[in-house]
């Protein structure tokens, strides 16, 4: 019986004191009174270690839950075995492709569920008595149906914390299931890229619409100064014609002077240099528009060499501002030479929508100009589009780049230009930034690696 009161327990021991004397009575009862004391703490402390070992078998059984619960929840399959792999826990995704039960496999060797000879051989190598890691081993096992699946395995060495070796942990995944990841992201990727290839697409033919205006202006001029001057050599050819008849008829000198002079024979052979001249001149003008088309209109947008952005920048100018040449003015102080590695093609598919947005915000402006300018180190350029237009608001400047943003009525644009020429220079190695300049307007800054020293007169 457990008792904690003093009094009590010398009541208890008093029949045994009776033959002491008084002092050796008060000494025993301390003694006692000392001992129930004791055995008061030593309960409490056993008290106190029993509720610890309750909570700490809780924890114990809630992380055994746990454990089974990812184990059972895995998808990949896992095995631990003992150094000459010897199983001893399997989890159900093992057991769900195996078609074996827990009951059979614990204590079964690793290797005899490996599909043939050959591969348990290798098994045994890969995963018996290693300390070191093995990744991404490509072995079949047999499968519930007794025919064998593909399965990537990965194994780590177990140790004890005196560095002992325990065994492995061997994880699976069945190459069905990544080959199928794979077809997807595969799938998605190729998905995007056509995408990605609509879009440069539409925005190509966006751009190619805009250059239809400048190419009907710039086609006009040269074809009808060749068209005025063949109609020239036409009537020329009929008076040379006439004239050499007479010869061949052989009036005397005076009828054929007189003959020469009516017909201006002399006049015609002044002219006809100057006449082919220029019909030549025309001809190649066409033929250099219809070039600059062709190197615009390259479907293959991976065609790649060194070419000068100056030229690139004059000749996108000379597009746009060709449609409105007296609204719109462009000053630029570019070097001679800027040599750039790349798709011509695409960067003047760049600079084209910058200068066209460019010309588009200055609609209304009463100065409407557009300054081009330079900065270059020996490794980058940097070409500044400035115009005198409103600006970009700044709610509208974070979204700029984003495919479709646009805030141009329907029908005047698409919104790609900037998110497709973003991507354009980033494919070049390079940088295109938007942003407002101090004195007013947009600014666009346009960084690209040059290919090697530049002029710079
Ligand atoms: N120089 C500029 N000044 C003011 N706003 C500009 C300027 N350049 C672009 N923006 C703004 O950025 C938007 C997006 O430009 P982006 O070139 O991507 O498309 P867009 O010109 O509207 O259409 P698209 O180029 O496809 O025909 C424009 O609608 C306009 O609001
Ligand atoms: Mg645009």
């Amino acid at each position: 019986m457990r008792t904690s009161d003093p009094a009590n327990a010398a009541r208890d021991i008093s029949p045994l004191s009776v033959s002491l004397s008084e002092e050796e009575g008060r000494l025993g009862e301390d003694a006692w009174i000392e001992v129930i004391r004791k055995m008061d703490e030593v309960y409490s402390d056993l008290l106190k270690y029993e509720v610890a070992l309750e909570e700490n078998n809780a924890a114990l059984e809630e992380a055994r839950r746990f454990a089974e619960s990812v184990l059972s929840s895995m998808s990949d399959l896992l095995v631990v075995c003992d150094p000459e792999g010897i199983i001893e826990v399997v989890n159900p995704a093992l057991l769900f492709l195996t078609g074996k039960t827990e009951v059979e496999l614990i204590g079964s060797s690793l290797f005899a569920l490996f599909a043939d000879e050959a591969t348990q051989q290798r098994a045994r190598q890969t995963f018996a008595r290693k300390a070191s890691k093995a990744s991404d081993c490509e072995m079949e096992l047999t499968g519930a149906d007794g025919q064998p699946i593909a399965v990537s395995f990965n194994c780590t060495p177990r140790h004890n914390p005196q560095g002992q070796l325990l065994g492995s942990v061997v994880t699976g995944r069945p190459l069905g299931e990544l080959r199928r990841a794979y077809q997807a992201l595969h799938d998605t990727h190729e998905n995007l890229k056509r995408t990605q290839q609509q879009l440069l697409h539409s925005e190509k033919m966006a751009s190619l619409g805009r250059l239809v205006a400048g190419v009907a202006h710039e086609l006009n001029n040269p074809i009808s100064f060749v068209l005025g001057n063949v109609h020239a050599l036409r009537r020329y050819t009929e008076r040379l014609g006439s004239y050499i008849a007479l010869l061949h008829a052989a009036p005397s000198a005076a009828q054929q002077n007189e003959q020469r002079a009516a017909l201006r024979i002399d006049r015609i052979l002044e002219d006809m240099p100057s006449l082919i001249d220029g019909t030549v001149e025309g001809a190649e003008r066409t033929r250099d528009i219809v070039d600059s088309l062709k190197r615009f209109s390259v479907l293959d947008r991976e065609e790649t060499g060194l070419f000068n952005l100056t030229d690139v920048v004059e000749r996108s100018i000379n597009w746009i501002t060709k449609a409105s040449p007296a609204r719109f003015a462009v000053e630029v102080d570019l070097p001679e030479a800027l040599r750039v590695n790349g798709s011509s093609g695409q960067i003047q598919q760049v600079v084209m929508n910058l200068i066209q947005n460019a010309s588009d915000a200055t609609l209304e402006c009463t100065d409407p100009r557009l300054y081009i300018n330079a900065e270059w180190t020996s490794a980058t350029v940097t070409l500044r589009f400035r115009d005198t237009g409103p600006g970009i608001a700044a709610a509208h400047l974070p979204r700029i780049f984003e495919p479709f943003f646009t805030t141009k009525p329907v029908g005047r644009g698409t919104g790609l230009g900037l998110a497709i020429s973003y991507g354009l220079v980033e494919k070049h190695g390079g940088l295109l930034e938007a942003g407002n300049a101090p004195e007013g307007g947009a600014v666009f800054t346009l960084r690209l690696p040059l290919a090697a020293a530049t002029s710079s007169t």
